[in-house]
């Protein structure tokens, strides 16, 4: 079982699954937020760094979202491809998304206002740091972590997210019953996502790769691994 015991609060790694490129939003990013930041993008008190969170800080989803209702969470959203359709397909579900991008952030408000989404909001913080003490427990029906490898690199392994130290943050915010899906277009990566699952004893996980999560539309990850002739594999796995 998770508890608080279990996992550290102060909890940080110090080799992060992502580098913070800057780069300028465009006009259309940078009118998009300016309408929109304010009521989708959470207000995160920082503990260090621009990407960290405040230990102390706790979410609490009904204000965020102004209503009760199921909530769905994905790491590392990107450019909001997944997260803004699944939003505007699933109008009685609350979307978050975490993501250290901040053009990715702006253009997932340039899609938003596009599709007419207000069940979404988004937090610039490190995943890893957001799950450890931000969020509160069992708080997610589901957690999406799609195509989260930048790091195919052997030497970059180490950044990988989806280790035997993440299984504790994501049991502890999801409830019993809960889903973690994943999806990667590296093979070794689903490899080990499939190994940590196999090991994760919060979890009932077949072993075995998933069919294609449906929810989730082709997003320029996705089709960039398809044209490379990679192959995708989906993960799925339910929170004991
Ligand atoms: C390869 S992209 C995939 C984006 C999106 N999921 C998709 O399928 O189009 C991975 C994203 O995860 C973000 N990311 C990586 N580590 C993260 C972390 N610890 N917390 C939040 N976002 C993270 C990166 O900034 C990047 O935008």
């Amino acid at each position: 079982m998770v508890n608080q015991e279990t996992v550290d609060p102060q909890y940080h790694r110090e080799i992060v699954s992502f580098i913070r490129r800057g780069g300028r939003l465009t006009e259309r990013q940078q009118d998009a937020w300016d309408e929109l930041a304010d009521a989708h993008v959470l207000d995160v008190p920082r503990a260090v760094s621009s990407t960290s969170v405040d230990t102390a800080h706790r979410l609490d989803p009904v204000t965020v979202f102004g209503r009760e209702a199921p909530l769905v969470m994905e790491i590392g959203s990107g450019r909001g491809e997944a997260l803004v359709h699944a939003a505007a397909q699933n109008p009685d579900t609350d979307f978050l998304g975490l993501e250290v991008y901040v053009p990715g952030v702006a253009q997932t408000l340039v899609t938003m206002r596009h599709e007419g989404v207000a069940n979404l909001r988004l937090a610039i913080v490190d995943a890893a740091q957001a799950l450890a003490t931000m969020l509160p427990e069992a708080c997610l029906e589901e957690l999406r972590v799609w195509f989260p490898d930048p790091w195919h690199k052997k030497r970059h392994h180490k950044r990988r997210l989806v280790t035997d130290e993440f299984v504790p943050l994501a049991a502890r915010v999801l409830r019993p019953g809960g889903t973690w899906r994943l999806a990667t277009d590296w093979e070794d990566y689903a490899e080990q996502m499939r190994d940590v699952l196999s090991r994760a004893d919060d979890f009932d996980f077949s072993g075995d790769w998933s069919t294609r999560f449906e929810g989730r539309p082709v997003t320029k990850f996705e089709a960039k691994g398809i044209a490379k002739g990679r192959t995708i594999r989906d993960l799925a796995a339910v929170r004991r």
